[in-house]
């Protein structure tokens, strides 16, 4: 216990930042303000603490050391106590690289979770609103980084936000301690053929060598590592028919036999909630074992949303199709009718509800036109979008969309919606038990070297 292979872990660049050299260090020291030198009875460390924007139990949090010693830290006199150069240090880098703070009246968070395979954030939100802080982020796309940042203003002393997550599951110890992994992992075939073989042959199977290659298999080692308290997985409705439900029996397998957890799952529309039919699947595990009962989920009754609920007044021609691409999907719808398929587009009006959004909306926004009499028909705009899919209402705050019309199509195509979302969290939360944190050791006992690793 308190080794400092514990030491709250910053992302490498900040680690690169924060060890400057002696100079820098007075050049920043002379640059923290002093208003009025003469009446300014704080400490040069409860200064620093300040610009950093850091509270007294964040810092406490970040050096290792009990509330207690930040206070005496902050007090002149002799009932004080000089912080040790290292805390110091470390405040001085901290105030180098402030970062903008999160609101004040956040409450205190419950417990920690991690959002892998993360798009644009469609699991957290819920997850904040429960009680939980999110401590990891895992998402490689450059474009859904920008919107995800662009929507949470994440702090990096308390939270990484990293891309790959394969070299992470590869070290897992690299991931944070949390109680609640939250996954929307992108499914990519594999199949369960040939480990009746591999078990007639006495080789060892189990999800090592079945999913093996699989961002599956990476989510399991995560899970095996650090054994959260609770899960929540989501994928396509299709994954549990795939291969002839090989797969899913495999996940299935994995999550239950190999790594030990209670887990529920089941298949939710979206209409409910928002004008689109839109079936996932929601797996849930507890690693202890709870009365979580998907048929608690609060499905909201009365008639269903619809298109009319979301769309936007005014919109920009631009999102109306063009002559040639309107040519060209009605030529398709016939000569796919002419041969007994259904494929082709789908007009909808302010009554009716969309088809399920896809990452190819931006081709040709075939699966839901909106109906434009005496026009030709449009595509939706991103901000209607972000509607369909939940992560904002017509009258509430705007969810932030800082790309282009193309990645935010996608990015809203492969996205959860998020007050499905909110439904599954909340009944969830109950179960949810964090585990209890490594006490805080006092500064006293603490006085080893740090160890930087990178
Ligand atoms: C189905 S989407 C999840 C969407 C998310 N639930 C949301 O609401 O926006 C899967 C995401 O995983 C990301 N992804 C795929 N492979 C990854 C990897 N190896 N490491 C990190 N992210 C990855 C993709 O870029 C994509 O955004």
């Amino acid at each position: 216990m308190g080794s400092w292979g514990n030491f709250p872990r910053l992302p490498l660049r900040l680690f690169h930042k924060c060890f400057t050299t002696g100079s820098q260090l007075d050049r920043l020291s002379e640059r923290v303000p002093v208003e009025n030198a003469m009446l300014d009875r704080r400490t040069e460390f409860a200064k620093l603490r300040e610009r950093a924007g850091l509270s007294v139990e964040e810092a406490a949090k970040l050096l290792r050391v009990t509330d207690r010693s930040i206070r005496r830290y902050e007090t002149m006199g002799p009932r004080g106590t000089e912080p040790t150069p290292l805390a110091m240090d470390l405040m001085m880098r901290m105030a180098e690289v402030s970062v903008p703070r999160l609101p004040a009246a956040r409450p205190a968070s419950r417990f920690r979770f991690i959002d892998l395979f993360a798009g644009i954030g469609g699991l957290r939100r819920p997850f904040e609103e429960i009680g939980g802080k999110c401590v990891f982020t895992a998402e490689w796309d450059k474009y859904s980084r920008q919107t995800y940042a662009a929507n949470f203003r994440d702090n990096p002393i308390d939270h990484e936000f990293a891309g790959d997550i394969r070299p992470y599951a590869e070290e897992p110890w690299r991931v944070p301690e949390h109680d609640v992994l939250l996954a929307g992992f992108p499914c990519q075939p594999f199949s369960i053929a040939g480990v009746s073989k591999k078990n007639s042959l006495g080789r060892p199977h189990g999800f090592l060598c079945d999913t093996q290659g699989t961002l599956f298999y990476d989510l399991a080692k995560i899970i095996a590592h650090h054994r959260p308290a609770a899960f929540l997985l989501e994928n396509v409705k299709n994954l549990e028919r795939h291969d002839g439900g090989r797969t899913f029996a495999t996940i299935m397998h994995v999550l239950t036999q190999e790594l030990g957890y209670q887990v529920d799952y089941r298949v939710i529309s979206s209409a409910p909630w928002v004008p689109q039919k839109r079936e996932r699947v929601f797996i849930v595990g507890f690693r202890e074992g709870s009365d979580f009962n998907f048929d608690d989920l609060e499905v909201p009754e009365g008639s269903a949303p619809v298109l009319g609920d979301i769309l936007e007044r005014k919109v920009d021609p631009k999102y109306t199709l063009t002559e040639h691409l309107w040519n060209y999907l009605q030529g398709y719808k016939e000569k796919h009718a002419k041969a007994g398929n259904g494929f082709g587009y789908s007009v909808f009006g302010p009554g009716d509800v969309s088809r399920t959004l896809s990452a190819r909306y931006h081709k040709d926004g075939s699966e839901c036109l909106v109906l434009q009499p005496g026009n030709r028909p449009r595509r939706l705009t991103p901000r209607e979008c972000a509607r369909l899919m939940g992560f904002e209402e017509p009258q509430g705050s705007k969810f932030e969309i800082p790309v282009s019309d193309t990645q935010a199509y996608r990015q809203f195509g492969n996205a959860v919606v998020v007050p499905v979302v909110r439904a599954v969290a909340t009944i969830m939360a109950p179960h949810i038990r964090a585990d209890a944190r490594p006490p805080a050791v006092d500064v006293a006992e603490q006085r080893e070297p740090m160890m930087v690793h990178g």
